[in-house]
C-alpha cells in the first residue's frame, strides 16, 4: 500500500504519518526538507503546493499512491477587501487547487487497483463559515463539494473520499490564528461545548479508521472533529 500525506512536516499532518508509518509505504510531502527528512518514511517530496505543483504530481504518478491524505493547508486572518490578488490565489492554490490536481493524478493508478483512499483535511469554517478568514472558509468549503462529487464519479471502483474537518486543533496554525484574531485562548475554550482543542492524534486514528476495510461504506462524507464546535447550529 503506497501512501502519501501532504503538509507532514508538521502539526496534523506530522501526526497522520506518524500513525501509518507500519501501514504500508509511506511518502511524505512538505516545504521544509530538513523536517521531512526526520520522518520515518520510504520517501519524501519537498514542494511548494502554492508554487511548484508538477514536482509532487509526478512523485504521485511514479509512486502510484493508493491512499493521498491532502492534508497541508494555509490560514489567512483578515477582512476580504485588505486581501490582495496573490493572496486569493494562495490560498485557493494551496488549499483547493492542488488537492484537486494532486487527487487528479492519484485516480488512474487507484482506478487500475479497483482500491483506493482519499482524505481531504478541511474545517469547521469550511461547514460554518469563520468571518475574517473568507478565502481560508471558502477554500475549505470547495474541499467538502469536491468530495461529494468525486465520491460518486469513484464508488464503482472501491474508492473512497472523504474530508474529516477539524475544529481548534493545538498547532501552530491553530494557535497562531487565535493570536490573530480578537479572541484569547481561554474565550475560545470556553465557545467549544467540550471545553479542550482538539488533538492531531485524533484526527490521525480518523485516518487510519477511514483508510481502512471496515470504512469502505463511508464515502462522499464530510466529518467535523470538533469538540461538538459544530452542533447546534
Ligand atoms: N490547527 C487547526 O486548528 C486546524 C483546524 C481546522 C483545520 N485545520 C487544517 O489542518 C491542516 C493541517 O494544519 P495544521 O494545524 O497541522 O497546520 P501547521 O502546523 O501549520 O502545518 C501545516 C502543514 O502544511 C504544510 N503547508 C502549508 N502550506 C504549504 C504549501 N504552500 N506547500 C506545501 N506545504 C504546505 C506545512 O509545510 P511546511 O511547514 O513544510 O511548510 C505543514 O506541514 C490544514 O489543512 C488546516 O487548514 C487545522
Amino acid at each position: 500500500m503506497n501512501i502519501l500525506v501532504t503538509g507532514a512536516s508538521k502539526g496534523i499532518g506530522n501526526a497522520i504519518a506518524k500513525e501509518l508509518e507500519k501501514s504500508g509505504n509511506l511518502y511524505v510531502t512538505g516545504r521544509n526538507e530538513e523536517a521531512l527528512r526526520e520522518c520515518i518514511c520510504k520517501d519524501y517530496c519537498v514542494c511548494d503546493l502554492a508554487n511548484d505543483i508538477e514536482i509532487l504530481a509526478e512523485f504521485i504518478e511514479k509512486n502510484k499512491i493508493d491512499i493521498l491524505i491532502n492534508n497541508a493547508g494555509e490560514y489567512i486572518y483578515g477582512a476580504l477587501e485588505t486581501m490582495s490578488t496573490n493572496d486569493i490565489q494562495r490560498i485557493y492554490q494551496t488549499n483547493l487547487i492542488s488537492p484537486a490536481y494532486l487527487i487528479s493524478k492519484a485516480i488512474p493508478a487507484m482506478k487500475n487497483n479497483k482500491w483506493g483512499r482519499i482524505i481531504n483535511i478541511g474545517s469547521i469554517s469550511g461547514v460554518m463559515g469563520e468571518a475574517y478568514a473568507s478565502l481560508y472558509s471558502s477554500s475549505k468549503a470547495g474541499l467538502i463539494g469536491l468530495t461529494k462529487a468525486l465520491a460518486l464519479e469513484l464508488a464503482e471502483y472501491n474508492i473512497t473520499v472523504n474530508t474529516i474537518n477539524p475544529g481548534w486543533v493545538e498547532t501552530e496554525l491553530g494557535m497562531n490564528s487565535i493570536d490573530e484574531s480578537e479572541f484569547s485562548k481561554d474565550e475560545i475554550i470556553e465557545c467549544i461545548p467540550q471545553k479542550r482543542f482538539v488533538k492531531p492524534e485524533e484526527v490521525a486514528k480518523l485516518c487510519k479508521y477511514l483508510i481502512s476495510e471496515d470504512a469502505k461504506g463511508i464515502t462522499g462524507q464530510s466529518i467535523n472533529l470538533c469538540a461538538g464546535l459544530s452542533v447546534g447550529i
